[in-house]
């Protein structure tokens, strides 16, 4: 036998060398959960390990994160169903709680990269992502209230706005109003193949934002498809997009793959809130184990082509690579 691949295998000094992919902390953006209020660490049950927390306390979380080097954050704000109605308005009020804590944590941590969602479904009675009319979900006229959304986070401090809702067309409207009030700087991450997916389920619970109706799935994608990615990208990359995400991340690492191969703007992937509840689950029924199945799938991520992966363990992956 001439050639042996088990020759690059037979240290760890070896095996290194010959290393095709490596995932740092750089890499990563941690998805957190913010409610209202003072001295609030609230578990979420389906996903172990994740909480709600309320400003004071999630500016102590943040901390402790850039000590591990994490320096980039997603928010997202959990909102009693008494601040919630048909047009969100709650999402581009001023003074609401979500905009404020924004600005602060800007303010606090200056080199920090904050992100937000920009959707209605947090702020929305329906639980929809867009504005509902005799049961169906708006388009054109949700951009408006994406909008406002927009120019309120952008306002607050936010480094990269994530419209999270496959509402067509919204990047460029974006885009935009952005530039034309002088928002240059901010970027906007589209939730480019954002499919219609079982996997978001503990994210719902945490929010509270399940749909009070039907589905998502006129607006999300369709799990079968995959040459409809390369649409949504096109139209994404021509409106302004400065990343594009797949979403969720396991079930569709040929869509990362296909979207990394076609386009050169950066890709990221978001490893969602089911997609780490599965693996919590079966660690603590010791059926797995934990830190190399966290290893091992967010490494899956970036072999297919993700820069960028917005993950749940970015705490937990950060202590363990320390
Ligand atoms: C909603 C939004 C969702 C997630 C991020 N933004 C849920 C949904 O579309 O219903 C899911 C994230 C996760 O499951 O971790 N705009």
């Amino acid at each position: 036998m001439l050639r042996r691949p088990r020759r690059n295998r037979k240290s760890e000094a070896v095996r290194n060398l010959v290393e095709e992919t490596s995932l740092s902390v750089k890499d990563l953006i941690f998805p957190m959960f913010l409610v209202d209020g003072v001295k609030k660490t609230i578990a979420i049950d389906s996903m172990p390990g994740i909480n709600r927390y309320s400003l004071d306390t999630l500016l102590g979380e943040i901390e402790s994160c850039m000590k591990l080097g994490i320096h980039a954050f997603d928010v997202f704000p959990a909102y009693p169903d008494s601040m919630k109605n048909a047009t969100a308005t709650e999402s581009y009020n001023p003074e609401t709680f979500y905009l404020k804590a924004l600005r602060e944590i800007k303010k606090q941590f200056p080199e920090a990269c904050l992100m937000s969602d920009v959707a209605m479904d947090p702020y929305s009675s329906d639980g929809h992502d867009g504005l509902v009319k005799n049961g169906k979900i708006l388009n054109d006229e949700t951009l408006e209230i994406l909008a406002r959304m927009s120019l309120a986070q952008a306002d607050a401090g936010v480094d990269i706005l994530g419209p999270s809702d496959m509402m067509d067309g919204r990047v460029g409207y974006i885009r935009e109003l952005l530039d034309e009030n002088g928002f240059v700087d901010t970027s906007i991450m589209s939730y480019t193949a954002k499919y219609a997916s079982a996997f978001y389920g503990p994210f719902r619970d945490a929010l509270d934002s399940a749909p009070k109706f039907g589905d998502k799935k006129t607006y999300q994608m369709n799990p079968a498809n995959a040459q409809e990615a390369l649409i949504e990208a096109d139209l994404d990359a021509e409106e302004g997009a400065d990343f594009l995400m797949v979403k969720p991340a396991l079930s569709y690492l040929d869509i990362i793959k296909l979207l990394k191969d076609n386009y050169s703007l950066p890709i990221a992937a978001y490893n969602v809130s089911g997609e780490y509840s599965m693996i919590k689950a079966s660690a603590q029924k010791g059926w797995i184990d934990n830190d190399r199945a966290m290893m091992e799938t967010l490494l899956s991520m970036k072999r297919a082509g993700a820069k960028v992966i917005l993950t749940y363990f970015a705490k937990e992956y950060a202590s363990l690579s320390k």
